[in-house]
């Protein structure tokens, strides 16, 4: 197999948008961002990149950046910004490097499908690091498919099992589950709510935005899926992973929603 995990194999495909409602979240989040265009703004885990291209390509002005925990990603995300047009436009950092973001510079953190995925230590350093780089009145703003309240412990705790075994993450955390409880985790790291909203059935995103680099990147993310074509290989794994993802939630029972929040940091840390 040319890789394990379904991380790396999502870097080699360059795919874009992994999180709830794919391309459709993005574009939902982006509009609730409290923006004017010339702000200091970080991405932590842009993954492949899509996200950071396509809000650099609507606010050119943003000082942006990323911070990425995996070499790899951090790799494919270059690529798609070289790919782009926007090579040295977007610093991208790796987690050692992160020191260089200064205490209290941001006015805003983003994140998509990245703290629900990760372990108490690891949620806790990354919120501790966000309300540490961003402005007393900065916002986080994320992205995450929460758990249902409805969901049990024991499911939840079966299906991050089967998911940490078949593809090295889990599917989100269990404390996670139900809005109530996500939101009290941030409150309990220093932040305010602000709003919490799932993206409302129906809604489409504005069809003015479809900036240049937004179609080189959609480019890019095909140029990736296209080596399944060529590499038996990844073809095998990637059918080996989807078999995988349908055997985790049974039919008919809905797990997972959608939910962005923003969230005020209230003081200083
Ligand atoms: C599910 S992917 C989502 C990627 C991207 N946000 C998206 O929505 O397409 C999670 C990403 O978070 C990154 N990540 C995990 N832990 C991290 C951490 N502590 N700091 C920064 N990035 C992290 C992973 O390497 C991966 O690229």
């Amino acid at each position: 197999m040319p890789n394990t995990g379904l991380l790396p194999h999502y870097t080699t495909l360059h795919a874009a948008y992994l999180h709830a409602e794919g391309e459709r979240g993005t574009d939902y989040l982006l509009e609730q961002l409290p923006l004017q265009g010339n702000e200091h703004v970080l991405e932590f885990g842009f993954g492949t990149g899509a996200t950071l291209v396509k809000l650099k390509s609507r606010l050119p002005n943003l000082a942006l950046s990323g911070l990425e925990a995996d070499p790899e990603m951090r790799a494919a995300a270059a690529a798609r910004l070289r790919f782009c047009r926007l090579a040295g436009q977007i610093d991208l950092l790796l987690q050692p490097d992160r020191d260089r973001i200064p205490k209290g510079s941001l006015d805003l953190v983003y994140a998509e499908s990245v703290l629900a995925i990760l372990d108490e230590p690891s949620f806790a350093d990354a919120l501790h690091f966000i309300a540490a780089t961003l402005k007393t009145g900065g916002v986080l703003a994320v992205n995450e498919s929460i758990w249902r309240s409805a969901v049990t412990l024991s499911e939840i705790d079966a299906i991050n099992a089967h998911c940490r075994e078949k593809f090295g993450i889990i599917q989100c955390s269990a404390a996670m589950t139900g809005l109530k409880a996500t939101v009290k985790l941030f409150e309990n790291s220093g932040f305010s709510l602000l709003s919490a909203t799932h993206i409302p059935p129906g809604w489409r995103p504005d069809r003015n935005h479809k900036p240049f680099r937004e179609y080189l990147s959609r480019l890019f993310t095909v140029q990736g899926k296209s080596r399944l074509l060529f590499q038996p290989r990844l073809r095998k794994q990637h059918a080996q992973f989807s078999a995988d993802m349908g055997a985790l939630f049974t039919p008919g029972r809905e797990y997972l929603r959608g939910a962005v929040l923003l969230l005020r940091k209230t003081a200083a840390v």
